[in-house]
């Protein structure tokens, strides 16, 4: 059978992972897939950085929107980040060209989500995300496919794993602000720009796209209610506790009677609730379905392997031929959301 060959843009934390899934597991990818992963050709800023992966039999580009144009590849594997500029432009010539992509990028999607939706399926080509929604958790898969039978009734959950951590280590390390950041950073949980993370931003972005799955909308990230943990003190932190609580940032969305709700904001959880007992980098989303009732998904929601893992869940799925529509049903039949809640300024 002939391979699937993949071009990647983006060689930083997620990028070197996938690049050691691939290396790591070829002869079980091929198997599961029923034909061999490749990797074609590579693309980030620098060519002499020593990233701790033999990149030698790979082709480079060091423009990746000529990367996605490569007529040799057949998938373009997008891990740059960023909403505008390359990560923008290397997707769209990717689906122009006709080639699936994958991506992890959720401020892209939260973004231009519809408009690329719109040109994969003009194209005939495929768009994936898995990864760009609470790290190793397959939570775009449990929604799209898992719950396809079911009226979604909410989605609630911590979505950003800097921020958890973050909150976490004040809490029980006794760690400054600073130092718990700094720690965040070395694990690769960091976006390139922090305030995406601390801000709310990221994890707003990221529940904005479950919503659009869940509840057959546009994706409508202006009107998520956002405020990030900035304004939380260790005083505050410490007052939670002392009465049971934690302080979370959680994520709720849920369809009203007035429209669509969507909410990122720090809330008190009690302690004793799994929410509460949430440590560290962790994420947890719950779903809930008028059949399934509610199911609880809980992993790693940032850092280099939790993350390629869900790249590569989305690989799999393309390798294997199954090229479901990236919200779970057409671009075009989205419905725009009726925003219920209007933005915080
Ligand atoms: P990162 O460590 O900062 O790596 C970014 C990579 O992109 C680097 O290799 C960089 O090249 C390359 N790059 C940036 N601009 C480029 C350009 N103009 N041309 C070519 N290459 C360029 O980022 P990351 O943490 O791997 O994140 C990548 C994506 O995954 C982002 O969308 C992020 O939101 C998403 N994501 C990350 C995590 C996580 O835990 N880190 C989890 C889920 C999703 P150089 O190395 O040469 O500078
Ligand atoms: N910066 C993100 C986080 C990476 O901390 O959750 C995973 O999306």
């Amino acid at each position: 059978p002939d391979p699937i060959r993949l071009g990647i843009a983006g060689l930083g934390t997620v990028g070197r992972g996938v690049v050691r899934i691939v290396q790591r597991h070829g002869a079980t990818l091929a198997a599961r897939a029923g034909r061999p992963v490749e990797i074609v050709a590579v693309s980030a800023r620098s060519r002499d950085k020593d990233r701790g992966v033999d990149l030698s039999a790979y082709g480079w580009e060091d423009d990746p929107v000529a990367l996605a144009r490569r007529p040799d590849i057949d998938l373009f594997v997008e891990l740059m980040g960023g909403a505008d500029g390359p990560a923008k432009d290397a997707t769209e010539a990717a689906l122009e060209a006709g080639h699936d992509v994958v991506t992890a990028n959720k401020a892209l999607l939260a973004i231009h989500g519809q408009a690329l939706a719109e040109t994969a399926e003009r194209a005939g080509a495929a768009i994936r995300f898995e990864a760009a929604v609470a790290g190793g958790i397959p939570v775009v898969k449990a929604l799209t496919e898992g719950l396809a039978g079911n009226e979604v009734t909410r989605i609630l959950g911590v979505m950003n794993g800097t921020c958890n951590y973050i909150l976490t280590r004040m809490e029980n390390a006794g760690l400054t602000y600073d130092e718990a950041f700094a720690e965040a950073d070395g694990l690769g949980y960091l976006e390139a720009d922090p305030e995406l993370d601390v801000g709310g931003i990221d994890a707003a972005h990221k529940l904005a796209l479950l919503s659009a799955i869940a509840f057959g909308t546009r994706v409508d990230f202006p009107n998520v209610r956002l405020e990030g943990i900035g304004s939380v003190s260790i005083d505050d932190i410490r007052h939670a506790a002392d009465m049971g609580y934690r302080i979370k940032l959680l994520g709720v969305a849920r369809m009203t009677g007035r429209g669509l709700e969507q909410r990122m904001t720090p809330c008190l959880v009690p302690a004793s609730s799994p929410l509460g007992q949430l440590e560290g980098g962790t994420n947890m989303v719950v779903l809930e379905g008028d059949s399934v009732g509610q199911i609880v998904l809980r992993g790693a929601g940032a850092g280099e392997g939790p993350t390629a893992s869900a790249v590569m869940a989305d690989v799999m799925d393309l390798a294997r031929g199954i090229r479901l529509p990236v919200f779970g049903q057409p671009a075009t039949g989205l419905r725009a959301a009726r925003a219920a809640v209007a933005a915080v300024p």
